[in-house]
């Protein structure tokens, strides 16, 4: 493994963004001034196409590419319609699929509403006792709530939380969360107890003809936004290759690949949990630097991870499907798909964990069999993205940013 050549240089981004500055958005000043501090210059496209009317509490469905701002544009469009009266009451809800991805959003509510006073947000999901939860809410009960829809309903149920007085009502990753049975259930559940009159939003860069309909019974006469041909969800900024690899081959290739290519982090997905502890641990053997995050460990131990890894304390983490939506890494360069994604959604959403917000990266994509194979053709005619076979160099420059 090589440090990562720190160069000069202007940082190419492949986003198509706009010409408008978020002062034409007319936010807040002190959203304003927590969107300068982000370094946030200029829009991108979706935030420009839904911001203005999200702000004004229109419904909103919104398919949009992979790491182009989705959350800025619900966090923004929600904090700028919050009244800085706090009543003890929960405002804003948003949920999510995961624990991690929860615990992200609440941290993208806090640092953009660092600059206005009166603000709580508060994240809940399972894992971890509910007793706590419950406490923090007795003392006080914050205008913003990001949680996942288990722990959410125990709350409300338990008689600790009302939700009489939600104004917003966000789902993100919206199509996992419905497509998913029991928790399109509880989702479902919660949606009842909050009030008829309020403003619904949903996201994400995968939403079928299919989820649509089921979405939009959930709105009133939304703004939508779809990308009805695939080919547009392609990241340009992501190189994409594949391997021919025999499965007892996988990890002499993954250490050959690691040792000659540059990365700043990298992401190792695999399908279960059994093979991401046991690559972990063959990983670290071998001194690199990796840790392994999944369903199968304490809920405070897979926050303390997900921590390390976003600050830069881990370069390698290897993950199951857990990580394979929302989660964004900026310094993130190189995706392996050790295990193939089971489907073209998925393999979608876990190769964007690279090239975030336009920025180069690369995804590499093991094949080992017949059906692996097929899985990667389906990737390459729905989405029209050419992924060619793994040369024997990889132009640093072609996925790694120059800064
Ligand atoms: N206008 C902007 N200028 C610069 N960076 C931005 C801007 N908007 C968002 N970002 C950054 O881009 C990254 C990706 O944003 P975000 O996670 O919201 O993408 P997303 O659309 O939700 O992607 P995914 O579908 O993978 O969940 C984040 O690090 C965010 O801070
Ligand atoms: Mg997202």
């Amino acid at each position: 493994m090589v440090k990562p050549k720190q160069q000069k240089g202007l940082k190419e981004v492949t986003v198509s963004m706009h010409r408008s500055g978020f002062r034409d958005f007319l936010l807040k000043p002190e959203l304003l001034r927590a969107i300068v501090d982000c370094g946030f210059e200029h829009p991108s496209e979706v935030q420009h196409e839904c911001i203005p009317q999200a702000i004004l509490s229109m419904d909103v469905l919104c398919q949009a590419k992979s790491g182009m701002g989705k959350t800025a544009v619900f966090v923004l469009s929600t904090l700028q319609q919050l009244d800085a009266t706090d009543d003890g009451t929960c405002k804003v809800l948003v949920l999510c699929h995961t624990r991690e991805l929860a615990f992200q959003i609440s941290k993208e509510y806090e640092r953009f509403s660092k600059y206005m006073s009166n603000i709580n947000v508060s994240v809940f999901y399972g894992g971890v006792p509910i007793r706590n939860d419950i406490e923090k809410l007795k003392k006080s009960v914050p205008q913003l709530i990001v949680a996942t829809p288990g722990r959410l309903l125990d709350l409300v149920r338990q008689k600790a939380l009302n939700l009489k007085s939600v104004k917003h009502f966000i789902l993100d990753e919206c199509d996992k969360m419905l497509d998913n049975v029991s928790m399109r259930g509880d989702v479902q559940e919660v949606f009842k107890l909050t009030p008829h009159q309020k403003q619904v939003m949903m996201f994400s860069a995968t939403l079928s003809k299919e989820i649509r309909p089921i979405c939009k019974k959930f709105m009133q006469d939304p703004l939508e936004i779809f990308i009805d041909d695939d080919s547009k969800l392609t990241l340009h900024g992501l190189k994409q290759h594949y391997l021919k690899v025999k499965e007892n081959e996988k990890n002499r290739k993954l250490f050959e690949l690691l040792d000659e290519l540059q990365f700043n982090q990298v992401i190792v997905f695999v399908k279960s949990v059994q093979r991401c502890i046991a690559l972990c641990n063959l990983l670290c053997e071998q001194n690199f630097p990796a840790i392994a995050i999944h369903r199968q460990m304490t809920q405070e131990d897979r926050i303390s991870r997900y921590q390390a890894f976003k600050n830069f304390q881990k370069r390698l983490l290897v993950a199951t499907n857990l990580f394979g939506r929302g989660m964004d890494i900026e310094r993130v360069n190189i995706v392996f798909n050790y295990d193939m994604p089971e489907d073209s959604d998925t393999y979608l959403h876990r190769v964007a964990r690279a090239g975030r917000f336009g920025t180069k990266g690369l995804a590499i994509t093991f094949i080992s069999d017949e059906n692996d194979a097929k899985i990667l053709n389906d990737v390459q005619n729905r989405f029209e993205v050419n992924i060619s076979e793994l040369p024997d160099v990889v132009e640093i420059t072609t996925y790694m940013e120059e800064r």
